[in-house]
């Protein structure tokens, strides 16, 4: 079969419980009657084109649209990815323009910067002081340049789950009479329909809108879609966009998935015994644990909780994440999404069972105990807890774009004051970039990464023997 199946099988027959993407979490019941080698097709005579589409894939797309609420639906068929590098490849009239981007966006908006050449324009979110994660977003704080920028591109929600105060970002635009567009990274909330869950951005009056809908919704690994509505925004622009970046040969698989994904999520009832069970999670192990919830809403610019991200931090426990981890991936065959040092994300997805849940519930129970018999103290860990200080902006030289594509060499750390940075690193958690590429060292970020210990920083190339790219001058 070869390493990389064998691979794929032996994790497989593990059985591990999925608190990870994709959503449909292996559940067969997604794809009944769904033909995966014969449907493996390609443009033939009657199966449409996805960048001309004007047969079943178009019927399929404005059928999604209708479902969620868009004018218009493009199916993606590389991921979320693409969609934040379409949004920023459509904006016209960017010559001298930013972008407003938050400084802890995706790196698929990082490459859309790069690709497009827009400069960016950072807004900084709010780290959460318990959990230390960018969970907040304070509008009101923000100085937003409307009338200097193309666009505004915000994320909602965030990868936890949390959801900042949209529609105020939406009433200031309407207020100063801009036409900016608004374009939202709804990645993580791509089953924001109905009752159980916040207002999905296109409600609230975004204009274009990425939905990333194997992360919690039943469609395929990298399948997605890219909403839109309004004028401010070019459809043919988008759609020359999204020609130029996806491949020529679409799976079909990815869009007959995202089909049916679209009307599986009309299905509340798969979520709402879901919802129930997270509820008797937070009563069961609520002492034991800090658990994201909505008694967070509306502090440290949190304005919305998904309850089906659960995150939770071990320190009232005094044992790391990591350790967690291990004991409810060999104790109880758990998976989750993410961990850092001290926060585990649980990610439901449509195909979690009210079933899943409980084993969740028990899992941690039986850590809880495991932790207290252990001797563990809430105490030991709030001394080792280590939080970094992000320093203030470094001033933006050269575009991300100019800055890819620039010369480079390693010099010594040590040495960089001054230099142009042509790497971009981020201490992980909380996963803010303390400079970013095209940006000048200045002494604040040096001595935060002279500072810098082992095993958070990604991004950084020479972290071992102190070196950092820079570009040649
Ligand atoms: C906030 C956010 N946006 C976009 C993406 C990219 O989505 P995809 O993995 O579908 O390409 C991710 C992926 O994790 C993400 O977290």
């Amino acid at each position: 079969m070869g390493d990389l199946g064998e691979g794929l099988s032996r994790y497989h027959k593990q059985g591990f419980c999925s608190f990870h993407t994709p959503g449909h979490k292996g559940r067969q019941e997604f794809f009944n009657d769904f033909d995966f080698i014969g449907f493996d097709l390609t443009e033939l005579p009657g199966l449409d084109m996805l960048h001309s589409a004007q047969g079943i894939i178009a019927k399929a797309q404005k059928r999604s649209a209708e479902i969620f609420g868009a004018e218009e639906t493009f199916f993606l068929i590389n991921g979320g990815t693409v969609g934040n590098q379409a949004m920023f490849l459509t904006l016209e009239d960017t010559v001298d323009k930013r972008v407003v981007v938050e400084r802890c966006s995706h790196r698929s908006v990082m490459s859309a910067l790069v690709l497009s050449g827009l400069k960016p324009e950072y807004v900084m979110p709010t780290v959460h002081p318990e959990f230390n994660l960018p969970l907040g977003f304070e509008v009101e704080k923000q100085r937003i340049p409307w009338q200097e920028v193309s666009a505004c591109h915000v994320t909602y929600p965030s990868y936890y789950g949390t959801g900042f105060k949209m529609n105020s970002l939406l009433e200031e635009r309407t207020r100063l009479g801009v036409k900016t567009p608004i374009l939202v990274d709804q990645a993580h909330g791509s089953h924001y329909l109905g009752p159980l869950f916040p207002p999905n951005a296109l409600k609230l009056g975004a204009d274009l809108v990425l939905h990333s809908s194997h992360k919690t919704l039943s469609a395929l690994t990298q399948s997605a879609m890219l909403h839109v509505q309004g004028r401010r925004v070019s459809r043919t622009r988008l759609r020359q966009s999204l020609e130029l970046l996806q491949s020529s040969s679409p799976s079909y698989l990815l869009l007959a998935s995202l089909e049916r994904a679209s009307e599986f999520a009309l299905d509340f009832g798969r979520w709402e015994c879901l919802r129930d069970e997270v509820e008797v999670l937070h009563r069961k192990v609520g002492m034991s644990f800090r658990i994201l919830s909505q008694a967070d809403i509306g502090k440290n610019g949190i304005h919305t909780v998904d309850w089906s991200k659960i995150l939770i931090n071990t320190s009232p426990l005094g044992i790391t994440a990591p350790r967690c981890v291990e004991y409810l991936r060999e104790n109880c065959g758990i998976e989750p999404e993410l961990w850092d040092e001290e926060n585990i994300l649980f990610m439901l997805g449509i195909g979690n069972t009210p079933e899943d849940i409980r084993r969740l519930t028990k899992g941690l129970e039986s850590f809880a105990s495991f932790a207290h018999s252990a001797g563990f103290v809430e105490t030991k860990m709030q001394v080792e807890k280590e939080r970094f200080r992000i320093p203030t902006l470094p001033p933006l030289m050269l575009s991300p774009r100019e800055a890819f594509f620039a010369h480079k060499r390693q010099i010594p750390l040590k040495e960089s004051l001054g230099h142009i940075v042509g790497e971009t690193i981020s201490p992980y958690p909380p996963g803010i970039p303390v400079v970013v590429m095209g940006e000048q060292m200045t002494c604040e970020v040096l001595d935060a990464l002279l500072d810098a210990r082992e095993g958070r920083w990604q991004g950084w190339d020479g972290f071992k023997n102190q070196t950092i790219w820079i570009v040649e001058e």
